[in-house]
């Protein structure tokens, strides 16, 4: 199987850059398409030349920038209709009051409405302009315009503007916008109709107001199982632990800092899900007592007693057939990877487990990348080499994918078909 860099790799993507002091953001906007494996092109209205000049671009891409409606390219092709033609996806950032009413008319007038006009590629908007201007209705039946030709409009967030006045109309971050355009080349929607539960990070058992008993899971795992499967077309719900990273957009999130309240977030959800996904690391034990106001230190040792968590997958396993949704856990393991996931996928009733090993020379805790290996009941699946954690996720949800398929295959006639949601 061949390495892809994520779905932005190959794509020519064309970003169209209108006069708006907020044209600087689209500097970051290009290089995190580039990064990312994008082929860019950025036009131009003679306004946005005004805040950030061609070069800029230019050196970033190391293409030529069409900042003329006019303009002929190497090959005297007129360059609009020649970047329209090829673009897998238009990004027009920052989109002023003024272009987003061009759009709305259908006017060609610069080589970014040009652009836009001349192209069938997706389309997404990341307008920018003084809230008064945001709210007039005028601009938002332009937007509303925009959404019935299929565009995908980025809203603008609240804060400071360029008038000095705090309100809605700023610039959607780079990194927002990206994940818009990332999604545009999804894999298409094979989870498309399924309800996938995933849960992520650590949870704090607490021992007094300040205290706690933790780990250090920083939720990436679960955050990239939840936004693979959130692009394939599921309908997710991530129960939260503790997470370093923020959750991911366009999902239902449900909070769960201790092990008793994933456990009620779990089993509540569970019933109605087709896939739960534990990459959750849920504390083993929890102090019996929770201490009310702060330990104090006292002079001597402190004991705390604790008491064992339930287990929370586990008992989903227990469900009735039929109602369980198809379920996959982790395994963490420093010793005996094999052996222990093996025996967690039998003792658990899991569908799949994943195996990583931590506490070696490399700790996938934490890490952006991540090396597993899937067990499932007759044995070892896969063996995959450390991959970002992203990829991981989306090799994880072929293998979910294809195994839940064959296990909800049209059921032979005979019988009366169970139903479940697909
Ligand atoms: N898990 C769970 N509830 C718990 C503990 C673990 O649902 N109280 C889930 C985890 O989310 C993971 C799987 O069980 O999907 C295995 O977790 P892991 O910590 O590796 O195993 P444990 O069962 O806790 O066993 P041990 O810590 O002894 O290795």
């Amino acid at each position: 199987m061949t390495e892809d860099r994520g779905s932005l790799a190959g794509r020519r993507v064309v970003v169209g850059v209108s006069g708006s002091i907020a044209a600087y953001k689209a500097v970051s906007l290009v290089r995190l398409l580039a990064e990312r494996g994008a082929i860019v092109d950025v036009a131009m209205t003679p306004a946005a030349t005004e805040f950030v000049t061609p070069l800029t671009f230019a050196s970033l891409t190391h293409r030529r920038v069409v900042d003329d409606v006019m303009a002929l390219d190497a090959d005297s092709q007129i360059a609009h209709v020649e970047l329209a033609e090829g673009a897998d996806a238009i990004v027009i950032a920052p989109a002023t009051a003024n272009l987003l009413a061009e759009l709305a008319a259908g006017n060609a007038g610069n080589a970014v409405t040009a652009i836009a006009l001349a192209s069938r590629a997706p389309l997404v908007v990341a307008p920018a302009m003084d809230a008064g201007m945001w709210t007039h209705p005028a601009t938002q039946r332009n937007i509303e315009t925009l959404r019935g030709f299929g565009h995908r409009v980025v809203e603008p967030e609240v804060g400071a503007l360029a008038s000095g006045l705090t309100g809605v109309g700023r610039l959607a971050e780079p990194d927002s916008i990206v994940e818009v355009v990332e999604r545009l080349f999804a894999r298409a929607g094979d989870l498309e109709g399924l309800q996938v539960v995933v849960s992520a990070g650590g949870t704090r058992e607490p021992i007094d107001p300040v205290r706690f008993i933790g780990n250090r899971s920083s939720g990436k795992m679960g955050v990239a199982i939840a936004e693979a499967a959130r692009d394939r077309g599921a309908s997710v719900t991530l129960i939260a632990g503790v997470m370093s990273v923020p959750p991911p957009r366009g999902v239902s999130v449900v909070d769960a800092s201790t092990a008793a309240a994933m456990r009620q977030a779990v089993l509540r959800s569970a019933s109605g899900a087709d896939v739960l996904v534990m990459a959750a690391a849920v504390a083993d034990f929890a102090p019996k007592r929770a201490s009310s106001s702060k330990i104090k230190r006292g002079g001597g040792d402190l004991q705390i007693d604790l008491v064992a968590n339930p287990d929370i997958i586990a008992e989903v396993g227990e469900m009735a057939d039929g109602t369980r949704p198809f379920l996959v856990g982790f395994a963490a393991e420093s010793d005996e990877l094999e052996a222990n996931a093996r025996s967690k996928l039998r003792d658990k009733g899991l569908d799949l487990i994943v195996g990583n090993k931590v506490g070696g020379p490399f700790d996938a805790i934490g890490s952006d990348e991540n090396k597993v290996i899937v067990f499932g009941a007759e044995g070892e699946l896969s063996d995959w080499p450390m991959l970002p954690k992203r990829q991981v996720a989306e090799r994880l949800w072929d293998l979910i994918v294809d195994r839940y398929r064959k296990a909800h295959a049209p059921e032979r006639p005979e019988r009366p078909a169970r139903s479940r949601r697909r």
